[in-house]
């Protein structure tokens, strides 16, 4: 009781910068891991395709009806883990969607490695893409592959921040060995 009202003006001086210098703190690590997921994308490696079905038929039109097995694993390099809504992957050759796949929603940890699986079913009119024979008598067909994730980046489990992770990939399919790999390119946006 002996300084009375300079102890409670310094108790709350203190609290004060106390509590400025926590927010600064919390500030600069929002940043730091704000900027460090702009520099981090999640890579996508395609790590196996299995051909459940793959039909060349003639008759009664010319067509191609196949079914691949996907199998993905995403590296999450961040420190935050990925939640992402249903979604589809699209499947391209030359401009033309050929088939989509469901991707079950999931949640990607962070610093960790996930795999994802889809099957995509192909039905192709092939007069409708005549580049499309050429391609599968030359033994090789690119395919490209889109896939847009809407979800959100959880940092220590309180911080929540809406993304969206971009990636397109080529898939090249060999049609003598039923192989294909792949290269991609994705994104990840605030
Ligand atoms: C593709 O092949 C599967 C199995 O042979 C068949 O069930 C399906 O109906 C075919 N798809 C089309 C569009 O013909
Ligand atoms: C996501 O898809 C699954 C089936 O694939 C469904 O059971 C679930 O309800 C869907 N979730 C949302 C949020 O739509
Ligand atoms: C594969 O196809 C995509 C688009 O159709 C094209 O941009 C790319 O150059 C092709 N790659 C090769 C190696 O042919
Ligand atoms: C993902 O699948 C690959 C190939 O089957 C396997 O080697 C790897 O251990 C799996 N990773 C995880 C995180 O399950
Ligand atoms: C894919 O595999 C083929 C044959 O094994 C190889 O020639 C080609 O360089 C590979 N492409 C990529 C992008 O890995």
């Amino acid at each position: 009781m002996a300084c009375g009202l300079r102890c409670t003006k310094g108790l709350k001086i203190c609290c004060g910068v106390t509590t400025i210098f926590l927010i600064v703190v919390l500030v600069i690590l929002l940043i730091l891991f704000l900027t460090d997921f702009k520099q981090k994308d999640p890579t996508i490696t395609l790590q196996s395709v299995k051909f459940g079905r793959f039909h060349l038929d003639i008759l009664p039109i010319l067509d191609l009806n196949l079914s691949l097995a996907i199998l993905v694993t995403v590296d999450n390099p961040n420190h935050g883990s990925f939640t992402y809504q249903n979604s589809s992957a699209y499947l391209n050759y030359r401009g033309n969607l050929l088939a989509t796949a469901p991707l079950h929603e999931d949640t990607i940890p962070a610093l960790k490695s996930h795999n994802i699986s889809t099957i995509l079913n192909v039905y192709v009119d092939v007069t409708e893409v005549p580049d499309l024979l050429g391609d599968y008598l030359g033994g090789v067909i690119n395919f490209t592959s889109t896939t847009t994730l809407v979800g959100k980046v959880k940092i220590f489990n309180f911080i929540k921040i809406k993304a969206t992770t971009y990636s397109t990939c080529d898939i090249f399919v060999y049609i003598h060995g039923q192989i294909a790999n792949s290269t991609c390119d994705n994104k990840i946006k605030f």
